[in-house]
């Protein structure tokens, strides 16, 4: 990363004065100068006082170095201005270890081919790729380790704790912050999984969405007024990921503990028919065992809503 804007990141919104940068970097006040000018024609919010020096504002631009530095294992960085969908790249450039990031989604996604409203800057859109050593069945429990570590990388970096609605949304406030897309290719003989695709989506600071969405949808800074910077919040949500991924390490705790639909009368809706049931536990492939008319039964994809007795 360039050297001058490692250190103002370093000392976000406090002043540097030319002289200090000088000295550190062993540089002359004239190259300082000509590099600030060129990150802030980059769009990095740089204020220069001649006699105070240089301070870097806390403007939340994604900045592919910035993340690639602080992950705890190697990923590409890709921050792409715009793209139709970061789970469509993904997926037509299959890449693993790439985590593709967009300012602004045109056509972001969410289950059941529901549009996700992605609104330029206003959260953080991204994916990657994971190749576990598993069947469709058991991919599911992909989903669910995504929300945890959504929701560990919101209760470290801001104290906000996020609800999880199985199986893919984010709520919080009882309104939903975003979701979880999770996209495989199977090999068919078999339904192993040639790959998977995981695709996060939090509203950070939308303030307005389309009508159909403005009762059940809102964004972190809505509800809490925190500001979330989005370089910090995907570098801890993929570094948590990893670290439960490649350790193995057993999150189900975690997720019942912040399910909102555990022990919950609830309604299914599944293959054009509804039902009630009662959620008996989430086992530990990310299904839902649920009780209907008396008898257990496995719940691994439907749309659910909690009942209100
Ligand atoms: C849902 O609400 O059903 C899931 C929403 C998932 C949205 C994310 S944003 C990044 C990635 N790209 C997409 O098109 N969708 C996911």
């Amino acid at each position: 990363m360039n050297k001058i804007l490692k250190i103002l990141l370093q000392n976000k919104n406090q002043f540097i004065s030319g002289t200090t940068l000088g000295s550190q970097l062993g540089i002359s006040r004239a190259a300082i100068n000509k590099s600030i000018k060129k990150l802030q024609l980059e769009g990095h919010q740089i204020l220069t006082s001649t006699k105070k020096g240089y301070c870097y504002l806390n403007h939340d631009l994604l900045i592919e170095q910035e993340i690639f530095e602080r992950l705890n294992y190697p990923h590409t960085i890709k921050v792409l201005d715009e793209i139709d969908s970061t789970n469509t790249y993904l997926k037509q450039n299959p890449l693993e270890n790439h985590v593709i990031v967009a300012r602004n989604q045109t056509q972001g996604r969410g289950r059941q081919n529901r549009l996700f409203y992605s609104e330029k800057d206003t959260g953080l859109y991204f994916s990657f790729m994971i190749k576990p050593n598993c069947s469709i069945f058991e991919s599911l429990k992909y989903t669910l380790l995504s929300s945890v570590a959504v929701l560990l990388a919101l209760q470290k970096l801001y104290q906000i704790n996020i609800d999880l609605k199985w199986v893919n949304d984010l709520y919080l406030n009882n309104k939903k912050i975003g979701g979880i897309l999770c996209e495989g290719e199977i090999e068919i003989n078999s339904s192993q999984l040639n790959y998977l695709v995981v695709g996060i989506g939090i509203n950070l600071s939308t303030s307005h969405f389309p009508s159909e969405l403005s009762n059940i949808a809102t964004s972190i800074q809505n509800e809490t007024n925190i500001k979330i910077d989005r370089n910090d919040l995907l570098v801890e949500i993929i570094n948590i990921f990893d670290h439960y991924y490649h350790n193995q390490i057993d999150f189900m705790d975690i997720y019942k503990k912040h399910s909102s639909v555990l022990h919950q009368e609830i309604t299914v809706f599944h293959n054009h028919t509804s039902y009630h049931a009662y959620v008996k536990d989430i086992l530990d492939n990310g299904s839902l065992l649920i009780i209907k008319d008396g008898k257990e039964f496995e719940l691994n994809s439907a749309e659910i809503t909690i009942r209100k007795l």
